[in-house]
């Protein structure tokens, strides 16, 4: 009886004990990695803003204010980088020609029209192939309407990323904002 007790403890401590040290979840490859959180727009820094000509677009590009302290030239970007690609569109002249301000840069329209993100934890990448491997880098999309997860195929944007910037750590404006003599 005592017995019976004594393993019925045991089996409920067995059930609180891993909860309790709540170990990291096991990572697999995926976009479900990345959260985009709900303040990203307060809080963190645009370190870019791109005129896309052929596009009409404006792209802003945001990092977590942790990542943006702790970048360095000729470094791989720090572990917890969060990087937002934040797209508009350009406002238009009734001729389909971008507006420009007194600084000749495009004047967006308030709204964002597409949320790209890109994020590196330690770890992270594993699964990938080759063809496909971006170091320990994550890429999502997000719904500039909700900023809910949108599905879809992702792999176009671990091949450019890839092919172009395999030796700037997958990043185009990051590497280059942290190499960019100042
Ligand atoms: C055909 C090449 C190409 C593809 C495909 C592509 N990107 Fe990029 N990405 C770029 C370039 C080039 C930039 C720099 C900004 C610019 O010039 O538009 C960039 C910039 C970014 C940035 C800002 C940080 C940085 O590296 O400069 C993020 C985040 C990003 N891309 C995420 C994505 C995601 C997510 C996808 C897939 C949905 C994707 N990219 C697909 C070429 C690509």
């Amino acid at each position: 009886m005592r017995r019976h007790a004594l393993f019925a403890a045991l089996g409920g401590l067995a059930v609180l004990v891993p909860a309790a040290l709540a170990q990291p979840r096991a990572y697999t490859p995926g976009p479900q990695n990345i959260e985009l959180p709900a303040d990203w727009h307060a809080r963190f820094v645009r370190y870019s803003t791109i005129d896309n000509r052929n596009r009409k677009i404006i792209r802003n590009i945001y990092i977590n204010p942790e990542a943006f302290a702790a970048l360095q030239p000729g470094q791989p970007m720090p572990y917890g980088s969060l990087v937002i690609l934040a797209d508009q569109r350009a406002r238009l002249d009734a001729q389909g020609t971008p507006l420009l301000d007194a600084n000749g840069r495009f004047i967006p329209e308030p709204a964002f029209i597409g949320i790209n993100v890109q994020q590196k934890e330690r770890g992270w990448g594993e699964g990938y192939g080759p063809d496909l491997r971006n170091g320990e880098w994550e890429y999502a999309r997000f719904s500039p309407a909700d900023g809910s997860r949108l599905s879809g195929p992702l792999n176009a944007c671990f091949t450019c990323h890839l092919q172009n910037r395999a030796q700037q750590d997958f990043t185009f404006t990051t590497w280059d904002y942290a190499n960019r003599s100042r």
